[in-house]
């Protein structure tokens, strides 16, 4: 085993006991075992970590156990943004991340998550499945990444601590949580909101402080993480469709064989589909769960969806001047 790989167990398995414990099948040849760090910020039982785990199980069987793929879910290797980092500089080597945390290291993103861009999850699959969708994902080499392939996460919305967002008044002035990104920054700004930007695992006790009166995100992130106990108000706004990518470091990807690199991204695409059903599953689930926890999911009327539509309209200009063509593309694929 490399020096490399042992350090990469981060405690998993102790060293005496290693090649025993951890060596699966390749303990029995001279090859060495290769041991991969995937990072996660989601609880176990969320769909992405699912997938997650089947990936490693793919890997280590179609390798005969010589790769081998520890998953760490629940941020335990830091926020989307730090493993980010981490990535780049090769010391972390698979994570799933929200598309969002992406978009200011390599601003031409933006593009794929633009507010009420995509009229459905059919269209935005298409997109993403079909030649754009590859290009951005070949296009993360420039920020020292490999982009594998997609997850769904559905859409985003709104939910707030002290009563329903049902209109645009609504609002105004309310301190609303966003990720580490100038386009949700932009957008709840445009919307007439205060953002502040805060990594995933802050938002819990800021809601439940008071120290920020509103956040947004999906409705299994919203029930998972118990965010529905300190802000029970959801509306269906769902102002973002925002998808999110599997990854490799580029820098790993550099030192693998072709064999490997193949034998990872098939296993990649299937982990993807598996996501994707298991996304529609979740989405149910927690609908039926934050009902029955006492929060509230309110509608949005079409004239105040409208309204929210014309008021992010000019992040258009702002965000993707030099990609009119790519947005039209995408409206009309
Ligand atoms: C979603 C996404 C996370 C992300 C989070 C956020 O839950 O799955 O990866 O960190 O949104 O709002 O930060």
């Amino acid at each position: 085993m490399e020096r490399r790989d042992f350090l990469r167990l981060g405690g998993a398995c102790a060293a005496g006991a290693l090649l025993a414990a951890c060596g699966g099948r390749a303990e029995q040849t001279a090859e060495p075992v290769r041991y991969f760090r995937y990072a996660e910020n989601q609880a176990e039982d969320y769909p992405t970590v699912q997938a997650a785990r089947y990936f490693a199980q793919l890997v280590e069987a179609r390798s005969e156990g010589r790769m081998q793929v520890l998953v760490y879910p629940d941020a335990t290797l830091g926020d989307e943004t730090s493993v980010v980092e981490q990535m780049q500089l090769g010391m972390i080597d698979f994570s799933r991340v929200s598309l969002a945390v992406l978009a200011d290291l390599m601003p031409r993103l933006n593009v794929l998550q633009m507010p009420y861009l995509y009229t459905d999850a059919d269209q935005m699959w298409r997109v993403l499945d079909g030649p754009i969708g590859q290009q951005f994902l070949n296009g993360m080499a420039d920020i020292g990444l490999c982009g594998l392939s997609w997850f769904d996460a559905g859409a985003r919305s709104f939910y707030s601590r002290q009563g329903p967002i049902r209109t645009l008044e609504d609002m105004q002035g309310l301190t609303v949580r966003v990720q580490e990104s100038s386009l949700m920054t932009d957008m709840v700004l445009a919307l007439g909101g205060k953002p502040v930007s805060l990594a995933f695992d802050q938002v819990y006790a800021s809601l439940q402080s008071g120290s920020i009166d509103a956040a947004e995100n999906n409705l299994p992130s919203y029930e998972s993480t118990g965010h529905m106990y300190v802000a029970p108000y959801f509306s269906e706004d769902w102002h973002s469709r925002l998808p999110e990518v599997q990854l490799l470091s580029k820098r790993v990807l550099d030192g693998l064989t072709e064999e490997q690199r193949a034998l990872l991204r098939g296993a990649a695409q299937e982990s993807a589909v598996y996501e994707r059903e298991l996304w529609v599953r979740r989405e149910e689930e927690s609908y039926a769960r934050v009902l029955s926890s006492g929060a509230r999911i309110n509608p949005l009327s079409l004239e105040e969806l409208e309204r929210f539509r014309q008021a992010v309209a000019p992040l258009y200009g702002q965000y993707c001047g030099d990609a009119a063509e790519l947005v039209e593309a995408i409206h009309s694929t």
